[in-house]
């Protein structure tokens, strides 16, 4: 650790990594329920596992990028934090408002409205949390003068996040239109502003790691912002097929949509040519698997998987079933889960000094039984989602009739689950079990990649 306030990112990261923890227990609950009996369906039915489950999610992965930033931009910057203070108390509101969401949630207390459903108050404090965010990042930018284009990515990704979540704090009474502002909002941070975020970390990572060249690491970002420019947003328009808007979209949706994996494939390229062009020297292999990993799970769920069903002609079988599960489980892994876990593995050594840097036979046995986990759900959630649009889509089988036939898959999907939560429970405790040391800064950590550059080749304006 450069810089003594790079310590903030600990305790996103030690934040993150029990809320992560918690939604697994809501996934494997929920899973649980497709094969009833429910002893619980009248205290905890599904509906309020899978609204705890996916809101954990958004909780996490967010927490996970302030910190990932907290510790990137005083690197990049190269200077300390703006505010310490400021980055704790955002925490401590950003914890405080995910923890009474979820007994929110457990009392029926919430907006209905799929992955935004925290009341108002609640979106109110995440507004905060965003405002002290960007303007602790802001400020630490500026009293630096040192502003990279990976930061300026990041960046970019981060101040529009906190935009597109405007639409989700208004309600709309007429359900198309919900509908169709509500995808402003997910739609385009999962397929569009975050993405920025994947990249830009994804470039820090690769620079540091693999010692790849800043300038040619940069201008793939460049390539990649364009590209999510190009096909992301229209690529809204996938969503719009079956809700009530003009049937112009379903053209619009299909091709643009269609568009969208070119950038996942270009992030795997970039990770690819960094690995070939400076090898994988590093002595944290454990980061770097985590790192290329991502790049390729991501364009596995997002690109590959999000492909299979976003032309109309496909959608209007899978729409709304077991596919999109298949999907939203790998993409969302892939991308975001896996690059939050990368940056953890490359900082956390520099915070706690018994950890070896290369990494701990637990926290590779913690990637593989992750990775082969979700890769196992992925097709447990595939083969019930074929199951399902043919029993009930083509044949005309009533909704639970064919649940029932599909029962041997979710069998399947708690096997696979619990490999996968096997794993993640591994990397917490693998996490946990080191103390950290926070309050000094090592001037003497080897920053690979990053040493041998001019100040020319990195991108400092
Ligand atoms: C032990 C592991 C897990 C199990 C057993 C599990 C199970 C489930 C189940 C049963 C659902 C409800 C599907 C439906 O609506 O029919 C669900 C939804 C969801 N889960 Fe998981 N999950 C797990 C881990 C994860 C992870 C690691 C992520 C993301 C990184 C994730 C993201 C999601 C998302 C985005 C949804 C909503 C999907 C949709 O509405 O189509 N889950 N999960
Ligand atoms: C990292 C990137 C991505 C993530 C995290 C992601 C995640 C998700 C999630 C969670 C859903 C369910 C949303 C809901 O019903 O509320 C979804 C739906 C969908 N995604 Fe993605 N996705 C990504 C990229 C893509 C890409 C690149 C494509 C197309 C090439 C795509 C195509 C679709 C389609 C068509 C649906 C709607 C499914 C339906 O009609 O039920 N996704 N995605
Ligand atoms: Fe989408």
């Amino acid at each position: 650790m450069r810089y003594r306030s790079q310590s903030v990112a600990y305790w996103y990261f030690a934040v993150a990594m029990a809320l992560f923890g918690l939604q697994l227990v809501f996934g494997l609950l929920s899973a649980a329920k497709y094969l009833g009996p429910d002893p619980l369906l009248y205290i905890l039915p599904f509906d309020v596992t899978k609204v705890i489950h996916t809101n954990l999610l958004i909780v996490w992965v967010l927490a996970g990028f302030m910190g990932g930033t907290y510790w990137l931009v005083p690197d990049e910057s190269r200077t300390e934090l703006h505010s310490t203070k400021l980055a704790y108390i955002q925490l401590i509101l950003w914890t405080l408002m995910g923890v009474a969401a979820i007994i929110g949630y457990l009392f029926r207390y919430g907006t209905g409205n799929k992955l935004l459903e925290q009341p108002l108050p609640h979106k109110i404090v995440i507004v905060i949390c965003m405002l002290i965010f960007l303007y602790n990042i802001g400020m630490t930018i500026k009293k630096s003068g040192r502003f990279t284009t990976t930061e300026g990515v990041l960046l970019l990704g981060l101040v529009s996040s906190a935009v597109l979540f405007l639409p989700a704090l208004l309600h709309y009474e007429n359900y198309t239109v919900s509908i169709y502002y509500r995808w402003w909002t997910i739609h385009l941070w999962v397929e569009g502003v975050w993405m920025m975020i994947m990249g830009s970390f994804l470039a820090y990572l690769l620079i540091r790691l693999s010692g790849a060249d800043r300038e040619v690491m940069e201008k793939w970002l460049y390539v990649i912002v364009g590209l999510v420019f190009i096909a992301g947003i229209l690529g809204t328009a996938h969503h719009y097929y079956w809700v009530g808007v003009p049937q112009y979209w379903l053209p619009i949706g299909g091709l643009f949509s269609a568009l969208e994996p070119a950038a996942l494939v270009g992030m795997a390229i970039f990770a690819y040519s960094a690995m070939r062009r400076s090898g994988l020297a590093h002595p944290n292999a454990q980061a770097l698997h985590w790192t290329i990993g991502s790049a390729l799970f991501a364009l596995f769920g997002a690109g590959l998987l999000g492909l299979a069903h976003t032309f109309p002609d496909i959608n209007k079988w899978t729409h709304g079933t077991l596919i999109t599960a298949m999907h939203g489980h790998a993409a969302f892994y892939g991308a975001y889960a896996m690059i939050i876990l990368a940056m953890i593995s490359y900082a956390l050594p520099q915070m706690c000094p018994g950890r070896p840097e290369k990494g701990t036979t637990m926290g590779y046995w913690a990637f593989w039984m992750q990775v082969g986990g979700m890769f196992g759900m992925t097709l447990s959630f595939a083969t019930a989602g074929i199951g399902q649009v043919y029993l009930e889509r083509v044949m005309g089988m009533g909704y639970l009739d064919a649940q029932l036939k599909i029962q041997v898959h979710f069998l399947m999907l708690i096997a696979t689950g619990t490999i996968f939560a096997t794993g993640v429970g591994l990397y917490i405790f693998d996490f946990f079990r080191y103390r950290p040391v926070l309050d000094r800064a090592d001037d003497t950590v080897p920053v690979s990649g990053d040493v041998g550059n001019t100040e020319a080749e990195r991108g400092t304006v």
